[in-house]
Order: structure tokens, then C-alpha cells, then sequence
């Protein structure tokens, strides 16, 4: 079996699909299906790719926390110098509970509430990502009640176009995001008026899963331009954040190096003194994961095949949600010759298809496969629908393994829930 995806981390050794040291369905064995696996090392490899990205310009590497964001994971990233991007008091929480110095959180989203406001500004993080006027009067209404001043970025949607899913494009004019660039003087010369609010930087998240370093220059260009003009006023800002976006392999595709993004921007760099941050998820966490799962049944009806497994759509919805391809194959592929079938998960309704029409080699009931690249937007977007238990998730490093998140249990599924003490005596 070929694996599609350029990676170190996933490897077949004598005919049994590993993570770095660890063959997969020895965990299939001890930690159950279906379940997440990290490797260690592809997360630090990536994050430390990124980091290095600028070369000598300085610049800041906040994870985006919303691709994966177990405490195993950000932790992991952490330690090796990674600020966070969170976009929830939830995420700020994770971010501060995996170790995240607060000066290196920044913080977007387009509807931030009061209460996540005052936590961010309690926490003192390193600035808000703003993402509107009514938003920032907001800001600064919370930071002069709590005696703070509060540091800011402008989120400018700079309406370039990355050419990715339109569900996951964000930085065009029509999209919710940010201001248009036009909005943006007034913007800054806003914040000179408001006491609460001191403005640091400005940012762009132009969307996800981009391929082309071209957007970015585009993009960074309408920024800069916009620096420029800000300079003029008198106001010098500190932080030119590029967001995230950066393209993975899910298949075949070609994405650039981490390093092609920032040599793409740099040259429109020159002469300015600015801290560079950049937002990356799915680059450090995508193919950092796979999904374990089991195969139920194996089904053949007149017009088609199924292999059932045991991980469905709650697990991973991204084939659902944006058709995306997630390779699968089997840990320890058969001699038997291949089949063609719709991989499928248990769950009540058609859409519940993680794999079309998949060339596989036939496999058996109880053989492991593995879902590819599931380490960005796998875990976190997980629900409990069809009341399935969140699987579990485990990090691998070198030849050891540790469960990062047990599995969820029936209990877990109704935490919480109580009866309407209305309901009558039965
Ligand atoms: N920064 C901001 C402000 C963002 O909104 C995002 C992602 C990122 C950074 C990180 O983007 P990345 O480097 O991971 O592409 N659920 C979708 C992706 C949604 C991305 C949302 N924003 C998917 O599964 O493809």
C-alpha cells in the first residue's frame, strides 16, 4: 500500500502501517477503535519548520488551537516556543491550561463576548484581533471599567481570493470577516480616541488549506500599504500578522514550504520594523494525526460494496461537511486482492460516507484502517451524534505511547443532563 501523504511519521514497516515507532494496531489493541494518534515528532518538526519560516526577521508562531486543540497537542507545541491563536474563552482557557505564556495569545473571532473580553484582558494577552467598530467600542468600554488598556490588531479582509473551499475562504469583502481595507484609517484613527485601547498591529486570515504562496503577497501588500499610510498619521504599529491558511497534502497535492509563504511576503518587508506573527493550524497539525478505526462488517449488495467501521461522520466530519478526501488504508493490508467500496461509518444516514468508491485491498471483519491527515479539524470537530462516545486520542513519541484523552463512556454522555422536575411522578 502507497501512502499519498509525504510524511516521516507514517511508515509501513514489514507489511504493518506504524507512527514513528509504534505499530498502529498495537494501539488498536490496547486503547480500542476508534481512536486519534498523534505523532510527537511531526508536530515539533512542523512547528519548528514554521518558526524558522523568517530567518532572521523576528516573528511568532501562534498555533491556531481550533485545528486541534487537546492539551497533549498544545502543550507539545508550547514547549517548543509556540504562542496560541484562540477564538473562545474556551480556547483561551485550553490555551492557558496547556502552559501558553499570555503574552503570546492573540485572540479573533467575529462575536467575542463581554465576559470573553474581560477574561482576555485579565489574562493579558498579547493583543485582540477586532474584527469590527461596535466590537472595539466594546473592548474599550471593558478595558476602562477594568482600569486596562487593551491591545489591538485590526483584522482587514484585504478581498483576495485563495482559491480554496468557499466554506473556508474568509479573507474576500463579501465574507464576515474583519473590515475592508478602505474602513481601516478610520479604524486606527478611532483607536487614538479611545482610552481603553492601544493599537498594535493589524492581520489578515485570508482562509484554510491554501496552495498558493500568491494570495499572501497579495494580501500582505494591501497591509502594508495600509502601514504606510498610518505612518503619515504618526501611528506605528508592531505586528503584522499573515493568519494561517497554509496548505497541506491530503492526496497529491504539491502544497508550498512554510518557508515559501515568508519568501513570498519578505521582500515587501524591507525597511520596516515589524514583529511577523503567523497563524498555522492544519499545516502543524493535519497530517500529524490519523484516525484508527475497525472494520464492522464488510457488505456487498448488488450495486455496490460497504466496509462499515466503527468511526463515523460524529468522528470526523470533514468528508461530510466540505467532501474533503481523507486517504484510507488498511494497518496491515492482505494479500487479497482489491475491492471497490464506499467506506462507511454506522450511523443513520446516507451521509455518513468517509471514503467514495475506495480501491482497497479486500480486508475482514476487525482489521484496522486508518483514516490519513485527521490531526487538524478531526477531534475537534467531534460530536456525540447518534449518542456515539468521542473517541479517545493518543500521542506517540518514538516507541512509547500515552492516552491523551481517554475515550468517552455512556456516563459522559449524559454529564449534566437532568430531569425537568415538572415531569410528572410515574
Ligand atoms: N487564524 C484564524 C483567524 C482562523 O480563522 C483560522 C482558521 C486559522 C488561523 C487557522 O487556519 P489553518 O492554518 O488551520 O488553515 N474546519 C475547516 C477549516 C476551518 C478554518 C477556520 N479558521 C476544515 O476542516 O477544513
Amino acid at each position: 500500500m502507497k501512502l499519498e501523504i509525504n510524511s516521516n511519521s507514517w511508515n509501513y514497516r514489514d507489511g504493518t502501517l506504524y507512527c514513528e515507532d509504534v505499530p498502529l494496531d498495537l494501539i488498536g489493541r490496547e486503547v480500542g477503535t476508534p481512536v486519534y494518534v498523534y505523532s510527537y515528532q511531526h508536530l515539533v518538526d512542523r512547528f519548528n519548520e514554521a518558526k524558522n519560516a523568517w530567518g532572521e526577521r523576528e516573528s511568532l508562531v501562534c498555533f491556531s488551537l481550533k485545528s486541534n486543540s487537546s492539551l497533549g497537542v498544545a502543550a507539545a507545541l508550547i514547549d517548543e516556543g509556540a504562542g496560541v491563536d484562540v477564538v473562545s474563552g474556551g480556547e483561551l482557557f485550553r490555551a492557558l491550561k496547556a502552559g501558553a505564556s499570555p503574552d503570546t495569545i492573540v485572540y479573533a473571532g467575529v462575536g467575542k463576548t463581554s465576559s470573553e473580553i474581560a477574561e482576555a484582558l485579565r489574562a493579558g494577552i498579547l493583543f485582540f484581533t477586532v474584527e469590527s467598530i461596535p466590537e472595539l467600542h466594546r473592548i474599550n468600554e471593558i478595558a476602562e471599567e477594568m482600569g486596562e488598556i487593551a491591545p489591538v490588531a485590526l483584522r482587514v479582509t484585504p478581498d483576495v481570493d485563495p482559491q480554496t473551499h468557499k466554506y473556508i475562504t474568509t479573507g474576500k469583502a463579501e465574507n464576515k470577516f474583519g473590515l475592508d481595507p478602505e474602513a481601516s484609517l478610520d479604524f486606527y484613527r478611532l483607536c487614538r480616541d479611545l482610552d481603553g485601547i492601544d493599537p498594535v498591529g493589524i492581520q489578515m486570515h485570508i482562509g484554510s488549506q491554501i496552495l498558493l504562496t500568491e494570495p499572501y503577497r497579495e494580501g500582505a501588500e494591501r497591509l502594508i500599504a495600509m502601514l504606510g499610510r498610518l505612518k503619515e498619521e504618526g501611528l506605528e504599529l508592531k505586528y503584522l500578522d499573515i493568519g494561517g491558511g497554509m496548505g497541506v497534502s491530503y492526496q497529491e497535492e504539491d502544497p508550498p514550504a512554510i518557508g515559501d509563504y515568508a519568501r513570498t511576503v519578505a521582500p515587501l518587508l524591507q525597511g520596516l520594523r515589524l514583529k511577523i506573527i503567523m497563524e498555522p493550524g492544519r499545516f502543524i497539525t493535519a497530517n500529524a494525526g490519523v484516525l484508527l478505526t475497525q472494520v464492522v462488517y464488510l457488505k456487498k449488495k448488488e450495486k455496490k460494496n460497504f466496509i462499515i467501521i466503527d468511526a463515523a461522520m460524529n468522528d470526523i466530519i470533514r468528508p461530510v461537511l466540505y467532501q474533503a478526501y481523507h486517504q484510507i488504508v488498511p494497518i496491515t493490508p492482505r494479500e487479497n486482492k482489491d475491492i471497490t467500496a464506499d467506506i462507511v461509518g454506522p450511523i443513520c444516514e446516507t451521509g455518513d460516507l468517509l471514503g467514495a468508491s475506495r480501491q482497497i485491498p479486500e480486508p475482514v471483519a476487525d482489521d484496522y484502517l486508518a483514516i490519513m491527515s485527521a490531526g487538524a479539524y478531526g477531534y475537534v470537530m467531534s460530536s456525540n451524534y447518534n449518542s456515539r462516545p468521542r473517541p479517545a486520542e493518543v500521542m506517540v513519541k518514538g516507541d512509547q505511547y500515552r492516552v491523551i484523552r481517554k475515550r468517552e463512556t455512556y456516563i459522559d454522555l449524559i454529564r449534566g443532563e437532568q430531569l425537568p422536575d415538572f415531569r410528572e411522578e410515574l
